[in-house]
């Protein structure tokens, strides 16, 4: 199996000692961390936005992934490159002009990512993924962490692998919600790179502990 990255989201830490939640990461073979944007528009919850990315970005010494679930997020795009966003992602679904979007993002010299809602297909993506860095796959309907799996993603990975690999483009695929040591095996089968995992690390009585064992997932096989 190839080589994967773990991000932990920040959504299910404790934020009455953020820098101690942020710690575990810093200390932990964590790639990088995903921070999730909303807005209470796109989705029906309100997290929190760039004053408090650019805090977290002085805590983190890993890259901040950051998942922006909010209605014309291309109002925002620069200002969340200025707090510190390594990755930004915007949703298909919030945006009428996507191509334009994401050239916005790659001229701030961030990372592209384009996230797709359980219900929208992967085929949407055919005439722009050359153009995009990381494509997120919402496993839950975005919103909320610690909800169910929806297995249906499982053949959506392998459709958006075959389209990367068909055009020999450098995307990573990016699984979000309901991940963990449960099905990180099957969503890296498939063709994922990226495991986002909020209340699977921060929720688990050793978080680094799960950090470890899912990037160890995959490992084995390239030993023997
Ligand atoms: C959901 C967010 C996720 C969330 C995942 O809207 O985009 O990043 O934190 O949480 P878990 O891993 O608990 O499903
Ligand atoms: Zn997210």
């Amino acid at each position: 199996m190839r080589h994967h990255f773990i991000a932990p989201s920040l959504l299910a830490a404790d934020f009455t000692k953020l820098q101690a939640e942020i710690d575990i990461v810093n200390d932990s073979e964590a790639d990088w961390l995903h921070l999730d944007v909303m807005d209470g528009r796109f989705v029906p919850n309100i997290t929190f936005g760039m004053f408090i990315v650019e805090a977290i970005r002085k805590m983190c010494k890993k890259p901040l992934d950051v998942h922006l679930m909010i209605v014309e997020p291309d109002k925002y795009v620069e200002r969340f490159r200025d707090a510190g966003a390594d990755v930004i992602s915007v949703h298909l679904e919030a945006c009428d002009h996507l191509h334009r979007v994401v050239h916005q993002i790659k001229a701030t010299g961030a990372k592209a990512g384009v996230a797709l809602n359980p219900h929208t297909p992967v085929h949407l993506l055919e005439d722009l993924i050359e153009d995009i860095d990381l494509v997120c796959l919402m496993s839950v309907n975005p919103g909320f962490g610690g909800q169910k799996f929806i297995y249906q993603t499982i053949p959506k990975i392998r459709k958006l692998k075959e389209l990367i690999t068909t055009r020999n483009t450098a995307t990573l695929i990016e699984i979000d919600g309901g991940v963990g040591l449960q099905n990180a095996e099957s969503l890296l089968q498939a063709g994922a790179d990226v495991l986002v995992a909020g209340s699977s690390v921060f929720g688990a009585p050793d978080p680094n502990a799960a950090i470890r064992q899912m990037k160890a997932i995959g490992k084995l096989e390239i030993l023997v």
